[in-house]
This record gives structure tokens, sequence and C-alpha cells, in this order.
């Protein structure tokens, strides 16, 4: 899976993405401006010694990362008040989940041109304005390597886990 984390601004947020990055083998793309620097303290303390495990990639905008992308790349961006939930996208093993700054999401714009592969995490307070930035990396790639069945669990490339369906 590749994880995207778009001008992300709180270290520790992007030390655990990091540190998932590293445990399921996701490719790790930060797209610049950051709020911090590369060699921030919380950002290594997060990440802790597993940078060095982390296939990640740096972008400097938006338009970069795009530019790059396979043609047949399928992103999905995960933003609050989706017209979908998260667990009823069907996500193969080279998409893109794409996650916004914390102080202010992903780009409206971004969102509203790509409405149909727009997903939400489910909240249950209208207190809560949103979750933060890395329990929602955890929950909806998990997601995607549980519809997956884990294939790769300890370097294991074989057939995979039998995963029931959730009831
Ligand atoms: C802290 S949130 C962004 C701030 C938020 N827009 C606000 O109103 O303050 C950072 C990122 O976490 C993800 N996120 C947070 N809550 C979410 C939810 N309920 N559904 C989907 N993504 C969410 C999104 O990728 C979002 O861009």
């Amino acid at each position: 899976m590749h994880i995207v984390l778009v001008e992300p601004e709180i270290p520790p947020n992007t030390g655990n993405v990091a540190r998932l990055c590293a445990a399921t083998r996701s490719t790790l793309h930060l797209i610049e401006p950051f709020g911090f620097q590369l060699d921030d303290v919380q950002l290594k303390r997060a990440g802790m010694d597993y940078w060095q495990h982390v296939r990640w990639l740096r972008w400097p905008n938006w338009v970069g990362f795009a530019g790059q992308l396979p043609r047949h790349a399928r992103l999905w961006f995960i933003e609050s008040s989706g017209p979908r939930l998260y667990a009823q996208a069907s996500f193969q093993p080279d998409d893109y989940l794409v996650f916004g700054r914390e102080t202010a999401g992903l780009p409206k714009r971004l969102l509203e041109e790509n409405r149909d592969r727009w997903l939400r995490i489910p909240m249950f307070n209208p207190e809560a304005r949103s979750l933060n930035l890395s329990n929602c990396v955890a929950l909806v790639l998990f997601e995607a390597l549980r519809q997956q069945g884990f294939r790769g669990e300890f370097g294991d490339l074989g057939a995979g886990h039998e995963i029931p369906e959730a009831r």
C-alpha cells in the first residue's frame, strides 16, 4: 500500500505513521511543505528506530506527486464528511491512501473533484470535529490489509489468511 501525507505539520503524527509503514511494508509519501524539520527530535522519537526500515519519498508539492503516478494508480481521499464509509471501499494492494494536514484537512477542491473516492471514518459525537491523523492512517490501512487477507505477514507472501466476513 501507499500512504500519502499532504503537508503534515505535527512531528509525532508523521513519526507514528512512519512506524506503521515500516511494520506493514507500505510506502510513505510526504508532500511538502512540512510543519517541521526532517531531523526533528519528536519525529525521530515517534518513528523510533524504524525510520531506517521505511520506504519513503518526499515530494515538493501535490502536482509533483500526482505527475509521477503510474497511469492506473488508484487514489482514495480520506477526509471527514465524505459520502462513503472507508469500510465500504474495496482496496487493492497498490492503492494510495491520501490524508490531509492536521489543521486544515485535504483541500476542498481535491475532495469535490474526487467525490467517488472520498472516504470518511464515522464519528458519533457531533462535538468531535475530526480524529487524530495517525489513528486515521492505522484504521484505513489495516482495513485495506484485512481485505487482502493480511497477506505477507512475517514475510509470508503466500495465500494469506482466511478472514471471515464481518457480520
Ligand atoms: C486532524 S484532521 C484535519 C482537521 C479537520 N479538517 C478539522 O476540521 O479540524 C487530519 C486528517 O485526518 C484525517 N481525518 C480525521 N478525521 C477523519 C474522519 N472522521 N474521516 C476521515 N478522515 C479523517 C483526514 O485525512 C484529515 O485531513
